[in-house]
């Protein structure tokens, strides 16, 4: 049904991403004029607040979080805001937050930033008190369980209650600009489509590189590791958007059908295929940091950094490995996608003595909002003593060519959309469920085969194995 919400109730409104996250977010969005006139915010959580120590909460997160040029209008957007505690696992609580959400005019959305363990429970307690109409949206913020058979039984409980047009999951990665971008890139130019195929594509790399280490969440991070972390969502997301048909429109069905397929293409990893390290004592930037253990304070078998080989086993993908790699304490923080092109089938030049290399292009999606595509050039001169080649990089930086457009964060888009009932950007279970199997493969593998992270120095590119693994087939990863 299509509706722009006027109720918005946050559950985890005083955790973390709330605060530094969706209330920027949203503040950001009214500050812009985009938030309906009539949204009311309801927040949600278990510490007993008042509405004005919450609106406090609020504007200490807003003045931490949000630049001051997005800010203006603050005590309006604080004003959106009531607060109701709730004991998310008893029943009783949640009648008196329906009286506070009041009749939605026009709708609902309801946003579950909690532990995955409290959605079975808000969701009978939000159907107990009739906060699960037609006109109610249910959006889920990850980790949507911690395998397959988890993550079906997150999603049968919601499937209970909301049916899959009114559900919402959240991969951040989805609401950035530049991740977006990817799809204009392929589909609203002619020059890449004809290639993007095995016949043209010798191999893709897709890294997620940070430098952050554990942040303070021990006992989450302790328990996912950097395959559930990251790849399981963020890089199979970016994966699909890269290697998926083109859908015959934009929109949500079309999108996430075409998606979908490459999820369920993927080849399960073979042993060998993946390496998994943990971080050690090191520096980054310069900075000493402190190893994996030492923040635990104790020893753990969970993996900071992982790197895998993969395939899309299809026609137009047929026989281009796909390497992807992840890891925490990295030398920097990089988000990039890499097209490595075959090399052209002969060469002229050759007699010449000059050499050719093979295009590449490389997608920068953070923090260098850059796309690179190194294209062959002729060195200048009069080649008395042969022709010189050169790979010259054709560059293009989004914040020049679309300088004074505002930097958003991803979850404004998210909750816009949210609020509007778009769900193009939103990942449907059939996604989720496709990206658990091939997580469950390949640590059902670790398993067998008694795998356990190498170690790594913080500030390094992860163990040398990682380096190893592309390498084998002649590939360098893209630094
Ligand atoms: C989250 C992970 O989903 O994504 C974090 O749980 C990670 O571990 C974060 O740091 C990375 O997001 P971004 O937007 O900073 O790349």
């Amino acid at each position: 049904m299509s509706f722009t919400a006027d109720r918005l109730v946050l559950f985890g409104a005083t955790g973390d991403l709330a605060q530094r996250m969706l209330l920027p977010s949203l503040c950001a969005l009214d500050h812009d004029g985009l938030l309906a006139p009539d949204l009311k915010i309801v927040g949600t959580a278990r510490s007993d607040l008042d509405d004005g120590a919450f609106r406090n909460f609020a504007r200490e997160a807003l003045e931490k979080y949000l630049p001051a040029n997005r800010r203006g209008g603050m005590a309006d957007f604080l004003n959106r805001l009531t607060y109701q505690p709730l004991d998310a696992t008893t029943l009783e609580g949640y009648e008196d937050l329906a009286a506070r959400v009041g009749e939605p005019a026009r709708g609902l959305c309801i946003f579950l930033s909690t532990a995955p363990s409290l959605f079975e429970p808000t969701i009978r307690g939000l159907q107990h008190a009739g906060l699960d109409g037609p006109n109610v949206r249910m959006c889920l913020e990850k980790p949507l369980g911690t395998d397959l058979e988890t993550s079906r039984e997150i999603n049968d409980a919601v499937a209970a209650a909301f049916p899959e047009e009114r559900i919402f999951r959240i991969d951040h990665y989805l609401g950035k600009e530049t991740v977006q971008n990817l799809l204009a890139l392929r589909f609203a130019n002619i020059l890449f489509e004809p290639l993007w195929n095995a016949a043209h594509i010798e191999h893709v790399q897709i890294t997620v590189a940070e430098t952050v280490g554990l942040e303070g969440r021990v006992a989450f991070y302790d328990d996912a590791g950097a395959l559930r972390d990251m790849v399981q969502n963020h890089m199979l997301q970016l994966l699909a958007l890269v290697a998926m048909e083109p859908p015959g429109s934009f929109d949500a069905t079309a999108v996430r059908d075409e998606k979908v397929k490459v999820l369920r293409s993927l080849r399960p990893v073979a042993e060998g295929e993946t390496v998994t390290g943990q971080y050690r004592a090191g520096a980054i930037q310069g900075e000493a940091v402190p190893g994996y253990d030492e923040e635990l304070g104790k020893v753990s078998d969970t993996e900071t950094f992982v790197a895998i080989k993969t395939h899309v086993d299809n026609w137009r993908w047929k026989g281009v490995p796909f390497y992807l790699r992840t890891g925490k304490r990295m030398p920097e923080r990089v988000t990039e996608i890499v097209v490595q092109f075959r090399c052209i089938p002969h060469s002229i030049f050759e007699g010449k003595g000059a050499k050719v290399q093979a295009n590449k292009l490389v997608i920068g999606i953070q923090p260098e909002e850059n796309i690179t595509l190194s294209l062959m050039a002729k060195v200048p001169g009069l080649d008395r003593e042969g022709i010189r080649l050169r790979s010259v990089p054709l560059n293009i930086a989004m914040p020049h060519a679309f300088s004074g457009a505002v930097r958003r964060i991803a979850y404004e888009r998210l909750l816009l959309d949210l609020l509007e009932g778009d769900q193009t950007l939103f990942v449907r279970r059939d996604e989720v469920e496709a990206q658990w199997e091939w997580i469950d493969a390949i640590r059902a593998g670790w398993t067998a085969q008694g795998l356990t992270p190498r170690t790594y120095t913080s500030g390094s590119w992860g163990p040398s194995a990682a380096i190893a693994l592309a390498e084998r087939d002649g590939v360098t990863w893209h630094e």
